[in-house]
């Protein structure tokens, strides 16, 4: 145990005083002393001690009061106060704990008993305070291990739209340059019919064979165009961390021009997408809710994984002073014996590591993608919630708060 816990005795009565302390003393213990509440107050300002046995009569404010003032206050509530009381004084002794106690010292003193529940007070105390501590520490480590994961899913998940992106850019590129080619080819071709002479209509026919040509590849340019903006788009999001007034259907509206990029989630998926007409202002970081938006429909696509003609409805709307929208795929499905559990973090029915990369490899977890979603939400006066008792898919639904 350690002997230089500090005790605090309260007590104007000098023989007491003296008695307690020379017990004290010869157990090691230093002890500050104060004779008055006012005292007591003013000590405890400065120091905190471990331990404060307190007098039941003192000459401004009796040791009942002095008690509960201390445990209301959040600096000292944690502190073991023990009474110091009359042998027989039952009445004290059950007021004492009334008011937040935890033991008393019968007087007069006997110094077995004096040291035995000092000794098992401080213990618990001390162990108390350790577990605090530990709990504390136990906290900062998940919290970190948390933001880690967090970096490194959100890495991830983009990473996986950008593969799906750059795959889906290199076809319309090759479409393109095949097109030249052939035009190329066409050129070659007419310049010899030139030489030859041909006829006018023969020429005039080719001529559009070209133009038209021209126009596809047109088009296939534009559409590129058109995924690099919002790819841009995307990387702007990302970045508007302060909080401002935002429009919930836009951002819906850019995520899924983005995500419209991925060959997966164009063709593979049909979509239904209801948004309000109205606008959903909402006050928040846009990357933020983008990345929530985001997160689920990542669930919803790998919930999609292995599912026939997977299909996927985003709707938006307000109600009761929120504005919402909602994410439903056609999927797996959640077990009603986890769906409680599936915001806790670290949570996850997918495994951590993929035995396979690329573009086909199955869904892998951490867990902590829809516990982001419900901190994020839950930071914005909103909440998220998903829907129970379904025999078919998934719809989560977050809810935030109406700017106006
Ligand atoms: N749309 C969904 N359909 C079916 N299950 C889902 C869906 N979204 C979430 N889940 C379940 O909730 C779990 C936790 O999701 P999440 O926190 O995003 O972590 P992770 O995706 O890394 O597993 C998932 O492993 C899955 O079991
Ligand atoms: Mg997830």
């Amino acid at each position: 145990m350690k002997k230089n816990s500090l005790i605090l005795l309260v007590d104007d009565i000098p023989q007491n005083i003296q008695l307690l302390g020379a017990i004290l003393k010869n157990q090691g213990y230093s002890f500050a002393l104060t004779t008055s509440g006012k005292e007591t107050y003013k000590l405890l300002e400065k120091t905190t001690p471990d331990i404060i046995l307190l007098d039941v009569m003192l000459p401004d404010e009796d040791g009942f009061s002095i008690c509960r003032k201390l445990k209301s206050k959040e600096k000292t509530a944690d502190i073991p106060i023990l009474f110091l009381t009359a042998k027989n004084d039952t009445a004290d002794k059950v007021q004492g704990f009334k008011v937040g106690a935890v033991d008393y010292i019968t007087k007069p003193f006997e110094e077995l008993e004096v040291i035995e529940r000092v000794k098992n007070h401080l213990q618990a105390k001390l162990d108390r305070d350790q577990l605090n501590e530990y709990n504390k520490e136990l906290e900062v480590v998940v919290e970190q291990r948390t933001n880690e994961l967090l970096k490194k899913e959100r890495d991830t998940i983009l990473a996986q739209f950008i593969q799906g992106v750059v795959h889906n850019i290199r076809g319309p590129i090759s479409s393109a340059l095949a097109a030249s080619d052939l035009i190329q080819a066409m050129r070659d071709d007419l310049n010899r019919r030139i030489e030859e002479g041909i006829e006018k209509e023969e020429l005039k026919e080719k001529m559009e064979e070209v133009w038209q040509i021209l126009e596809l590849n047109n088009e296939v340019l534009r559409k590129m165009a058109g995924n690099l903006e919002a790819m841009l788009r995307k990387s702007r999001t990302d970045q508007m961390q302060e909080d401002d007034v935002y429009d919930l259907n836009e951002m819906i509206k850019h995520e899924l021009e983005f995500l419209d990029v991925d060959l997966k989630f164009k063709n593979q998926v049909e979509k239904s997408i209801r948004l309000s007409s109205e606008k959903l202002a909402v006050f928040v970081s846009l990357s933020d809710i983008a990345q929530v938006f985001e997160n689920l429909i990542k669930n919803a696509m790998d919930a999609m994984f292995a599912i026939k003609n997977p299909s996927i409805t985003i709707e938006s709307g307000s109600a009761n002073g929120y504005h919402w929208f909602s994410v439903e795929d056609s999927g797996e499905g959640i077990p009603a014996q986890i769906i409680d559990k599936i915001f806790d973090p670290f949570f996850t029915t997918k495994p951590l590591k993929a035995d396979s990369k690329g573009l086909n490899a199955p869904p892998v977890g951490t867990g902590i993608g829809l516990q982001f979603c419900k901190k994020t939400i839950e930071h914005y006066k909103g909440k998220i919630e998903v829907e129970k008792g379904r025999t078919k898919g998934a719809k989560f639904t977050v809810y935030l708060p109406v700017f106006n």
